[in-house]
């Protein structure tokens, strides 16, 4: 959820799933143990699967690293939402052409959606990937790595209707070790026309409750401080026991791991503006440690062009939810979106209706995307990707420079009140000064004075930028 602005690019695009990338921080391989190297591109569902598949590996007897020159293993876990995303799997994959020449016993996996997206056809591609293993197949992982130790290639893309991985607890990778994801479901059965994510990660399911609170449970006694809930679509999940005694909703989990401990904060991500209730919102305001921030995706403010893109809801819809998150939170609730310009036949006057969305809405900040054809999906299937490169980065930086005032003035607006903030560490450009994040996620930052990683303080706002609040601690709310 950190919000990124990509260099890399020459055209500017807020591009989270493409340059966020997670390796293993910490090498705890004995010299004996079989090393693994795990990268993963994409969303915080993939970042949360590869805590899974380090665990398996672990439990095979592996170690891992944060060196790929001295690894026996390694796995990329991929993304597909874009084609930019797949384009830097690819020359990461180049790149570890030299090591596996060096050592021939390397074995290297691709994991995760362009896995799922491509099957086999990625071994006849790329030469040096000796397996294949999709979203929901990591549990085969130890037949897989036999079958290559007997000189095969090999490949599992079975999606399953039930695969939760519920009975499988993560290794925490690059934590800070007071903030983890918990993945309460998974797949998504909405078809919104321009998206690979259905085909990639198959039916939505939701994952046992009892083994989701147990998780929050053991991650507080750990020290964990924050834990996020993430599926695809948060809104829709839908839980029943056996013998179904007990159904839990959305709303309910939320409260269910809110109560696990008033210290634990919660979040959580993505909410479908077709799904989120009211009732979660009640439950928000409720709970003090249910924190006050929603990542509401619009795709666009064009209702023919939100038609077009099967979300299923129009400009005025969306526009209810934000009313009611406001009406209901009493405005303490900070809400992002997620925009993507340039979709199949989008005109100027379209476009502009999406920039009038963000200026009405006030958005605190967004991530916004170039839209990119993605084989198979009902987009590429039925319409026309028929605006040109240069007019959707043109609108695009129109939108991001939108996106950038806004979220200046949205700052100003804090100058003057005091949040609670969970210390997180030193930030990176001053030993001095501390940071940590209001429960609007905001990213706060203060001179340290008495305080450590973990405690719940009082700042009060004193100046800001685009992405930061600088404030000091108060001892009371003022
Ligand atoms: N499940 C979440 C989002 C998943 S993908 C939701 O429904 O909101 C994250 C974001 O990537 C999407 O919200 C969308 O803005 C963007 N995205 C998805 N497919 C895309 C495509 N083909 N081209 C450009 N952006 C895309
Ligand atoms: Fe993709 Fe739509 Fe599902 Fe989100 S809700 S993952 S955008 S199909
Ligand atoms: Fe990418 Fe797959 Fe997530 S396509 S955004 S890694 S669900």
């Amino acid at each position: 959820m950190t919000h990124i602005i990509s260099d890399i690019d020459i055209i500017k695009e807020t591009d989270k799933e493409a340059c966020e990338l997670a390796r293993i921080s910490e090498d705890n391989a004995a010299p004996t143990q079989r090393k693994l190297y795990i990268e993963s591109y994409g969303c915080q569902m993939n970042f949360s699967d590869s805590e899974i598949v380090t665990s398996i590996m672990i439990d095979l007897g592996y170690g891992t690293t944060s060196n790929y020159h001295e690894a026996d293993v390694i796995f990329l876990n991929t993304c597909s939402i874009r084609d930019n995303a797949e384009v830097k799997v690819r020359k990461r994959l180049a790149a570890f052409g030299p090591v596996k020449k060096k050592n021939k016993n390397l074995q290297i996996g691709v994991l995760g959606c362009m896995a799922e997206r491509l099957k086999s056809q990625l071994l006849d591609e790329e030469k040096l990937v000796d397996m294949v293993v999709g979203p929901d197949a990591y549990k085969s992982l130890p037949a897989l790595l036999a079958q290559v130790d007997d000189g095969h290639k090999a490949v599992n893309v079975f999606l399953s209707r039930e695969e939760t991985y519920a009975d499988i607890t993560p290794v925490r990778l690059n934590s800070n070790g007071l903030c983890a994801y918990i993945s309460i479901m998974r797949g998504c059965n909405n078809m919104c026309s321009f998206c690979i994510v259905p085909y990639t990660r198959g039916r939505e399911r939701s994952r046992d409750a009892n083994s989701i609170v147990k998780e929050a449970h053991d991650l507080y006694q750990e020290g964990y401080r924050e834990v996020t809930l993430l599926g695809q679509n948060v809104d829709s999940y839908h839980w029943e026991s056996e013998g179904k005694t007990e159904t839990v909703n959305f709303a309910q989990l939320l409260e269910k791991v809110a109560l696990v401990n008033p210290l634990l904060r919660v979040r959580f991500s993505t909410s479908h503006p077709k799904d989120i209730t009211d009732e979660v919102l009640y439950t928000m305001k409720k709970h003090h440690n249910i924190c006050k921030y929603i990542h509401l995706p619009a795709q666009s403010g064009d209702n023919r062009i939100l038609d077009l893109m099967a979300r299923s809801y129009t400009r005025e819809w969306y526009l209810g939810k934000i009313e009611a998150i406001n009406r209901i939170m009493e405005g303490e609730c900070t809400i992002s979106t997620d925009l993507i310009v340039g979709f199949c036949g989008e005109t100027e006057e379209e476009h502009q209706n999406t920039l009038d969305l963000y200026r009405q809405v006030r958005y605190n900040y967004a991530y916004m995307f170039a839209y990119s054809e993605r084989p198979g999906t009902p987009a590429a299937k039925n319409l026309v990707d028929d605006i040109a490169a240069d007019v959707k980065q043109r609108r695009l930086a129109e939108l991001i420079a939108l996106e950038r005032s806004i979220t200046l003035e949205k700052n100003h607006e804090a100058i003057g009140k005091t949040f609670e903030v969970l210390v997180e560490g030193p930030s990176k450009r001053n030993e001095e000064e501390w940071g940590g994040r209001n429960s609007q996620y905001q990213w706060v930052v203060f001179p340290k004075k008495e305080c450590k990683k973990g405690d719940y303080i009082q700042v009060k706002i004193t100046h800001c930028t685009t992405g930061t609040l600088n404030g000091v601690i108060v001892d009371e709310q003022s």
